[in-house]
């Protein structure tokens, strides 16, 4: 337990760290210009509010704006790693009470996995609304409790409504321009893509995700796929790269390996403790937390050592959005063949070009056809050859001998591609793309699914220094060859010229 300090909080000077002093991880959206902080920071004034130096430089990042005019970090969002006690509620709150005052009639929607989070923060905020100086901005009778139904409405039309996800609450709600997700770490990219299209309708829209690092168990695959995507964007900047990003980044807390018990691990974590946030506070919240591991996170806000959790590029719900139930049948058609590196897992998979985009299928992975060797995979492609315009083979332990064995079974030569490392690679980061920019489609396969198994757990992997990447399984028994097979399937069908069937192709 970190020692109690050593002078009363209330005689102790306002911390003077500022948001980048306080930020482990600090990773802003490109193209910012301005900020609509100053006009939010005003209106806090005359709420009576001050944010301390780091609240500021927060803010001056969530309202950060682009050249048009929208915010900066409206496409992607705003993340926030944080630790509890350290004034989220308070931030953000002031935040919103001031963008709901600055612009009328606009709707928030706030919302916690847990109904006591989101019940507790309705209260904070009531509270906050009573004030004084801030209930002058708020509507008669504008305080609204009931389970569900708590909400705060300005005067002015403006108004946040309250309520959890764990009891469905914020799907399908028109007009939305603000959105807050609280506890982030427990959030599905089903429930997002159910809330989401709420605020996609408004013309600038905020998302503010904040949460505290995720214990292993909670479904946080949208929160750790998103800190990673974000971590990975700060080390190519850092290499010079000036990467777009539509997306603020921000993580405060102690670094791993720190002494949880330190009470200098506490102060270095929590910029508001012990100013803002007293002793006590701590205490109670640290009697909720009595394994280290719960204080490492939830108090401290240190992120669990990045283990082979299985983390993906194409995100669950970019993968769901391309999943079609009508297959098409007319079209150009490729081949793509992925071997393992160590030769022992193979995959096949077609892509079938048609006027409106490209149709990916897996046709087959590892069913363990390598141990007869080579010769039944190039038996089966051999008796369609004449239909397929190009078969893309990659893997070095195998694409040459698979190469050979079609030449032998008399597929011709121009439609056989073993791919470049180049290739390769320009044919994994083809895949994203298309799938972001939905100019392909996948069946909707039941669950268990051999490429959507495999899609949950590939990543990039860079190699060399221009940054390509290749397909990687984060976790042990994870397989990559079927995501490659459909890259390979893909780049082949977009790339190649030949069309199956014409006089000169055949052989
Ligand atoms: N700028 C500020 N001015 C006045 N009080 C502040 C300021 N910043 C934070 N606080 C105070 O710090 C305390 C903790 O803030 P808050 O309840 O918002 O934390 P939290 O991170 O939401 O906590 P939890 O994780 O438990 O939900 C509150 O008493 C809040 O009023
Ligand atoms: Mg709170």
């Amino acid at each position: 337990m970190p020692r109690p300090p050593q002078t009363k909080t209330s005689t102790r000077k306002i911390s003077e760290r500022r948001l980048s002093d306080v930020a482990k991880h600090l990773v802003v959206p490109s193209g910012i210009k301005t900020t609509g902080y100053p006009a939010v920071e005003a209106q806090c004034r005359k709420m009576g509010v001050q944010h301390d130096p780091w609240q500021k430089g927060l803010g001056r990042a969530i309202l950060a704006k682009r050249e048009n005019g929208l915010y900066a970090a409206g496409i992607g969002g705003v993340l926030i790693s944080i630790c509890r006690q350290v004034g989220k509620t308070f931030s953000i709150g002031t935040i919103v009470f001031a963008l709901c005052i600055l612009f009328p009639g606009i709707k928030v929607l706030w919302t916690a996995h847990h109904s006591a989070t989101s019940d507790e923060t309705f209260e904070t905020l009531s509270a906050l609304a009573r004030r004084r100086r801030i209930a002058p901005y708020i509507a008669h009778n504008g305080i609204r409790q009931g389970n569900g139904k708590q909400r705060i409405k300005f005067a002015n039309g403006s108004r946040i409504m309250f309520g959890a996800r764990e009891h469905g609450f914020g799907r399908g709600i028109p007009g939305v321009t603000i959105v807050v997700f609280d506890e982030a770490q427990i959030l599905k990219a089903k429930a997002l893509s159910d809330m989401i299209p709420a605020a996609n309708t408004a013309t600038n829209p905020l998302i503010i995700y904040m949460g505290t690092p995720p214990k292993p168990d909670d479904p946080a695959e949208v929160f750790r796929a998103r800190r990673k995507k974000a971590l990975a964007i700060k080390e190519q900047r850092a290499k010079g790269d000036p990467v777009d990003y539509d997306t603020l980044y921000v993580e405060v807390g102690a670094d791993a390996g720190d002494d949880v018990e330190d009470r200098a691990t506490l102060e270095k974590a929590n910029p508001s403790f012990p100013d803002r946030t007293p002793w006590e506070s701590i205490l109670r919240l640290r009697e909720n937390l009595t394994d280290p591991s719960d204080w490492a996170r939830e108090g401290l806000g240190i992120w669990d050592e990045e283990e082979l959790g299985g983390s993906r590029e194409i995100m669950a719900e970019e993968w769901q959005a391309t999943e079609v139930t009508a297959v098409p049948e007319e079209g150009l058609r490729a081949l793509g063949v992925a071997f393992s590196a160590d030769g022992t897992r193979v995959a096949v998979a077609g892509a079938l070009k048609h006027s409106g985009g490209s149709h990916l299928e897996l046709i087959d992975a590892n069913t363990g056809s390598l141990e007869e060797g080579i010769g039944p995979l190039a038996d089966w492609i051999a008796l369609r050859a004449h239909t397929i315009a190009q078969i893309t083979i990659s893997g070095r332990a195998g694409a040459d001998a698979l190469a050979l064995a079609l030449r032998e079974r008399k597929v011709s030569a121009k439609a056989i591609r073993v791919a470049s490392t180049p290739e390769y690679f320009a044919a994994c980061s083809m895949l994203p793309d298309a799938v972001r920019g939905t100019t392909v489609t996948h069946p909707a396969a039941p669950e268990g699914d051999l490429l959507d198994a495999s899609v949950a757990v590939c990543d990039k992997k860079f190699r060399g220094t221009a940054g390509s990447w290749g397909w990687a399984a984060t976790t042990a028994d994870g397989d990559e060859t079927p995501t490659e097979a459909i890259s390979l399937a893909l780049w082949g069908v977009r790339t190649t010229k030949r069309r199956p069937g014409k006089k000169q192709e055949v052989i």
